[in-house]
């Protein structure tokens, strides 16, 4: 027998109605805020993540779904949004619109990881990425609306978490002091930590192993080493955020797994800790459509695993809206009535009723169990009699009882009862 891969998963329908909440939530809250819809393709040239995400990190080093196609191109399934939408911002000559250009995107992402709760080979993220300007405004907005998102979904105890780690010119000058205070305290650091000390000293900051954690609390503090304009730009957007009232806090152990970001990096975490607990995360990377060719365009976003949500609602208990079903059951009893049932079901269809038609040879009994079984409020029963009189039964399931009207009344009837 066939199973999914490891780290996949397969959505069944008992799980749908938490999938169409979070994303008619993301879809109406980037409306309101003014974000239009891309969907990018699933895979794209190797060089795109590699280049965007950053050599050394986790991502290209270990978990990319790379491959050769039958034409011999490098492609890379879709490792992270951010990339593939500078891409299509680059390819259609977006720098052309008004600016900021402001797109959302809901994907599948693809990443090689060790599979446990909350952590996917296959996961789906809802992203936002805002292209084309600078100020801190602009991230206060983005961060308002991924708080906003979580809020709204009815999700608590929720911490936001924010650091700037500076721009091309300030952070030199910061990973040095950082390399040599780590350098002092290499004894203590967990293997992986000896190797980031020399391919990605940012990463040291964010390791979860306990010697290591107590390194980096005492470690330099990007925040110290901003340059004046990363200096004022974190500064006015604190100000901006006491301004929205959202309660973030400043940790500078924060950030991010992808190389790409300049400035302000930000997470959302719930309240049980631990690497695969953070909702979403995002922040500024001002340099990165430049590097894949672009003339000099700053842009900030963020993006958040569906899974993972879904996951803390049920946590939570957020209860969620039950999708709609058709409440109406098509019955009939005999040959000649089942044609006539079959007509009926279409029409009723055609005039927005939607409805569950019996198929098969059932007696009428066993049709009722399923219209029961299936939730149905109404049955409406067709046999040899009703198709000599032009009439239909309508049984109303809840209290059996029954009567005998004509089609256009059953149209009249059911189009008050349900709305
Ligand atoms: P990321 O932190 O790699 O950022 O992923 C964003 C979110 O996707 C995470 O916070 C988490 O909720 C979810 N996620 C990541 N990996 C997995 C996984 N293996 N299984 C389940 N969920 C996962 C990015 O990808 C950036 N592109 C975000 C961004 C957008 N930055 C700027 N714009």
């Amino acid at each position: 027998m066939y199973r999914a891969p490891r780290g996949t998963s397969d959505i069944l329908p008992q799980e749908q109605a938490y999938w169409r909440y979070v994303e008619h939530r993301a879809v109406r809250l980037c409306e309101l805020y003014g974000y239009q819809r891309i969907d990018t393709p699933a895979f794209e040239d190797l060089g795109l993540f590699s280049r965007s995400i950053g050599e050394g990190t986790d991502i290209v080093e270990k978990e990319m779904y790379t491959f050769e196609d039958k034409g011999g191109n490098q492609l890379t399934l879709r490792a992270e949004g951010t990339a593939p939408v500078c891409r299509a911002y680059l390819e259609h000559g977006m720098h052309n619109l008004p600016q900021p250009v402001k797109l959302y995107y809901v994907a599948p992402i693809f990443r090689y990881e060790r599979p446990q709760a909350g952590r996917y080979r296959e996961h789906y993220q809802f992203g936002c990425e805002a292209l084309g300007d600078s100020a801190p405004a602009l991230d206060a907005e983005v961060i308002d609306l991924a708080w906003q998102f979580f809020i709204s979904l009815g999700l608590r105890r929720l911490t936001l978490k924010l650091n700037s780690i500076g721009c091309r010119q300030c952070r030199p000058e910061y990973l040095a002091t950082l390399k040599s205070y780590y350098s002092g305290h290499i004894q203590k650091l967990c293997r992986d930590c000896k190797t980031r000390l020399k391919r990605n000293p940012l990463r040291l900051l964010d390791c979860k192993q306990p010697q290591c954690q107590a390194v980096a609390d005492s470690a330099p503090k990007s925040s110290d080493y901003l340059c004046p304009d990363c200096e004022e730009h974190f500064s006015r957007l604190r100000g901006y955020l006491e301004r929205l009232g959202l309660p973030f806090e400043v940790s500078h152990r924060l950030v991010r797994g992808l190389d790409y970001y300049t400035r302000t990096v930000f997470e959302i975490q719930p309240e049980s800790e631990g690497a695969q607990s953070t909702l979403g995360g995002g922040g500024r990377y001002d340099d990165l459509i430049s590097e894949l060719g672009g003339r000099p365009t700053p842009a900030i976003g963020f993006a958040t695993g569906m899974e993972r949500i879904i996951l803390n609602l049920k946590k939570q208990g957020v209860t969620v809206p039950a999708l709609p079903r058709p409440r109406v059951f098509v019955a009939y009893v005999g040959d000649e009535a089942r044609d006539e049932a079959v007509k009926l079901a279409a029409r009723l269809r055609r005039v927005g009723i939607s409805v569950i038609g019996a198929v098969g040879d059932k007696s009428l009994k066993a049709q009722l169990r399923q219209a029961n079984n299936l939730a149905a409020s109404y049955a409406v029963i067709i046999g040899d009699e009703e198709i000599k009189t032009g009439k239909v039964v309508l049984r109303d399931m809840a209290t059996s009882e029954q009567e005998t009207i004509t089609v256009t009344q059953l149209l009249e009837r059911l189009r008050s009862a349900l709305g």
